[in-house]
């Protein structure tokens, strides 16, 4: 019996190195690893300026409590706060902790009580985040769940027409909910939602646990649809698998979050801030961005031209490097078959093939991926044709 509780469907493969885009299992067999450690490695595997960064911070000092000063923090912060246009950070350890101190910090602020979620979406495991989270599923097992959160349809414009109340401390959205199925917000939408937070003085949360840190072409996402979030969450890439997560905020929330009212014993270490610099001193740079806009546009456009003409193809969706192939059933035996052939993808929800690759991933890896990928839905389509 494993010592460990099954909280995970694990494959029967052991992953033991990793460069780039290409990981090797136990076996000696290569992958292209479209899944990033679900959109962590977005520098890929063993990226040498973080592994770099994070070296020289062991050989210096690896934790000291916040009760010190911690000019790595302090840098970190500034590089957060200048791609996102916002002003102060909280550092924590993972995307839930990150809503979690989002949450925090817009009951504190606003002195109201609820949160408006939408259906499908995902912000996390702990009870807060999980609560948060618009999808049953998640939810099973742990009534009551807090009462703080209501949920809306997602790109529902009109759902947003009828919201009355003055009990509202925010709304909190994904500009393209991941685990819900790469479901782009359409602009409409989006606007909404801030126009929205506006007349019911609430806070705009944005959560970019997935789609921040370079994923889709921008800093964050909602840059996409120039919208002003008060808040915006990130984890996953931050660190390039190193564990750390950020809530990034307005100048007019700072003093919410005074001394003793929020922490966390590890959040933004010198070693996670280590690894958080050297990532975003490489993301956040024009030239490396606009090559991840161009890769991943003509990308999608390949993968739509390839795979929309196929039966079992509904669309192909999403935005930079985060794209959701949408099947007209389950995408479970294609995730399969694909990673039989070389390729590993995950799916989002029962019937999307989510492809994640690491922002760095090379136009070879990309042309050998696309061949996979139409290789493979091609021969399943054929299949059920007959
Ligand atoms: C949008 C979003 N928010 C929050 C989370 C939770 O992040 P973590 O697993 O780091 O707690 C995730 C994880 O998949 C996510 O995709």
């Amino acid at each position: 019996m494993s010592n460990l509780f099954p909280t995970y469907n694990r494959l029967d493969i052991e992953l033991v190195s990793g460069e780039g885009t290409k990981v090797t299992d136990s076996n000696g067999r290569t992958y292209l690893d479209f899944i990033a450690g679900i959109a962590v490695c977005n520098l890929g595997h063993s990226p040498s300026a973080v592994k770099k960064a994070v070296e020289e911070q062991l050989d210096k000092l690896w934790h000291v409590s916040n009760l010190f000063q911690l000019s790595q923090q302090e840098e970190a912060a500034k590089l957060l706060a200048d791609a996102s246009g916002l002003d102060a950070v909280f550092f924590c350890n993972s995307g839930a902790e990150a809503n979690e101190a989002a949450i925090k910090l817009a009951k504190k602020h606003t002195g109201k009580t609820k949160i408006l979620t939408f259906k499908q979406s995902f912000h996390g495991r702990t009870f807060a985040t999980m609560s948060a989270t618009g999808q049953e599923k998640i939810h099973s097992g742990y009534g009551p769940l807090l009462p703080t959160f209501e949920y809306l349809p997602y790109n529902d414009v009109e759902a947003l027409g009828d919201i009355e109340g003055d009990d509202i401390a925010g709304i909190m959205v994904e500009v393209i909910q991941g685990e819900g199925g790469v479901n782009p917000g359409t602009e409409a939408f989006l606007k909404k939602v801030e126009k929205t937070c506006k007349e019911l003085d609430a806070l705009l949360i944005i959560d970019e646990v997935q789609t921040g840190i370079g994923r889709t072409g921008v800093p964050f996402a909602y840059q996409h649809h120039s919208l002003h979030p008060d808040i915006v969450t990130a984890a996953k890439g931050l660190g390039s698998g190193f564990p750390v997560g950020a809530m990034i905020g307005r100048k007019e929330l700072v003093s919410t979050f005074s001394p003793g009212t929020h922490g966390s014993t590890f959040g933004g270490n010198p070693l996670a801030m280590a690894a958080v610099k050297a990532t975003l001193e490489t993301i956040m740079n024009e030239s490396f961005l606009s090559e991840v806009k161009s890769k991943s546009k003509t990308f999608i456009q390949s993968l739509k031209e390839k795979l929309e003409p196929l039966s079992l193809v509904q669309e192909v969706k999403g935005e930079g490097f985060m794209i959701g192939i949408q099947l007209e059933d389950e995408a479970k035996e294609s995730i399969e078959v694909l990673r039989d052939n070389g390729l590993l993808t995950l799916p989002a929800g029962p019937k999307v093939i989510r492809l994640l690759p690491p922002l760095t991933v090379t136009e070879a890896e990309l042309q050998e991926a696309l061949t996979i990928v139409e290789r493979v839905l091609h021969s399943q389509a054929a299949e059920t044709a007959q």
